[in-house]
């Protein structure tokens, strides 16, 4: 870490002594250091730091494996209705974290018996979704992701490939028809992750009305989708809970699997050991993906818990209303559990990169994420078998984020390349 990359230390908020010394995370300015960043808290504070984040406002970084595994595993101490926190007075209406912690009526902020039957129908509704067809979906959309750059020589692999095929992937299982996913695809690229010229807002608003439109249509024609499962489901669940599950499903689905993907793909084009060579010999992609989540994985930090009463966590006074963030890639990096980080993590598959406990990743998602993600990485280097990075690897830039880990852009070269056309 350099100078410049020193988080630096924030006053603490006032009336706030157990935020004396706390570390602002709002800075960014250790973006390309989050592992360094880790370890200095961790080594200035322990397992819970106290830390800042934009605007002054206090919160807990839940840094150690164990503490987040605790938190995650009680889920009626550390709740996660929003509208638990003591300090929303103090919030003002454009505070940039809104778009994670302003309360929604979806099944991210639900609690208890209302939480297990939302999530359970998300569950069911997924695990209708057959993964060999998936397969064969997200090959498809990789070939003809690839085709519009493949004559080219270059592309960046962020733009062009991994931040599109997972969406285009769950807009399908969605039952989404052609004609309406590149209207949909633009809108929630824009609600999602607002460039200048958008406005994350409407775009957002446009998202809701075609996902009820879609849900008002499978009242009449039911298909083999994930809104129809929903329908059908016996939680009983009503059209708006269905629309806003499902563009939680969209949204949770999204970034976590495009920057999977990303960090993947950087990983076996810059490290010697996944590299491809003449003679053939690449470390499995399966592997790649598994080392990915252990070292750098996508949601980093997520946003997170609220105290449901008085507490105490790794020797730190936690007050009701406090909002403690899960430390993810923290945790899976703690000296604790992984005394020999350079061992690798091969086979071993007890990260917390899908988080633990009620809230956790519903299963089958890391599942179908998964399919999705394989599909993504062996298409592309089977279809470009001499992609390589086409600037200093050193020089790959990681996003201005805390709380997803993926890069602002992945630059490559190859040999331009027919299209696959009527392959698949
Ligand atoms: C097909 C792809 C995916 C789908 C459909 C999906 C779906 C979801 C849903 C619906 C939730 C909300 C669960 C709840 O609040 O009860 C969730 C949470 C989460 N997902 Fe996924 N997800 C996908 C991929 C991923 C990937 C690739 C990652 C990271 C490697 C990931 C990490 C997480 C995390 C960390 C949470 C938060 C859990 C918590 O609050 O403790 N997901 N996901």
């Amino acid at each position: 870490m350099t100078d410049t990359d020193t988080p630096s230390e924030a006053p603490a908020p006032p009336g706030c002594p157990a935020h004396a010394g706390a570390v602002a995370l709002d800075g960014l300015q250790f973006q390309q250091t989050t592992a360094e960043l880790y370890r200095k808290l961790r080594r200035e504070h322990g397992a819970v730091a106290p830390v800042v984040l934009d605007g002054g406002v206090p919160a807990w970084l839940v840094l150690g494996y164990r503490e987040v595994h605790y938190v995650t595993s009680n889920d009626q101490l550390f709740a996660r209705d929003s509208r638990r926190w003591h300090a929303w007075d103090s919030i003002p209406d454009d505070w940039p974290l809104l778009p994670y912690v302003g309360y929604q009526p979806s099944v991210l902020f639900t609690e208890g018996a209302e939480h297990r039957r939302r999530s359970g129908a998300i569950s069911d509704a997924l695990g209708g979704v057959d993964q060999f067809e998936l397969q064969s979906t997200c090959e498809r959309i990789a070939d003809q992701l690839i085709d519009a750059f493949a004559g080219r020589g270059a592309a960046d692999l962020m733009a062009d490939y991994a931040h599109l095929l997972p969406l285009l992937a769950v807009v399908k299982m969605c039952g989404l028809p052609d004609s309406e996913t590149p209207d949909l695809v633009r809108d929630l690229t824009a609600s999602l992750d607002a460039g200048e010229d958008d406005d994350p807002v409407a775009a957002y608003g446009r998202v809701q009305d075609r996902i009820q439109r879609l849900v008002e249509s499978r009242h009449q024609r039911p298909g083999p989708d994930v809104p129809s499962r929903l329908l059908a489901h016996e939680a009983g669940l009503t059209d708006e809970q269905i629309v806003q599950d499902l563009i939680s499903v969209i949204a949770a689905a999204q970034q976590p699997t495009a920057n999977w993907i990303g960090n993947t793909l950087r990983l076996m084009l810059t490290d010697e050991r996944f590299s491809v060579t003449l003679s053939g010999g690449r470390r499995s992609i399966g592997q790649a993906l598994n080392e990915v989540l252990w070292e750098d994985t996508p949601t980093q930090n997520f946003i997170g818990r609220w105290a449901a009463r008085d507490t105490q966590l790794a020797g730190r006074r936690i007050r009701q209303g406090d909002l403690l963030i899960l430390g993810l890639a923290a945790a899976n990096t703690d000296p604790q559990v992984r005394p020999d980080a350079a061992a690798g993590a091969a086979g071993n598959q007890a990260h917390l990169s899908f988080s633990h406990g009620e809230h956790q990743c519903p299963y089958p998602a890391p599942e179908l994420a998964e399919v999705i993600a394989k599909a993504a990485v062996e298409v592309l280097l089977d279809r470009l078998p001499d992609v390589e990075v086409a600037v200093d690897a050193a020089t790959l830039v990681w996003r201005p984020s805390i709380w997803m880990r993926g890069l602002e852009a992945l630059p490559v070269e190859f040999s331009p390349a027919p299209v696959a056309q009527g392959l698949g």
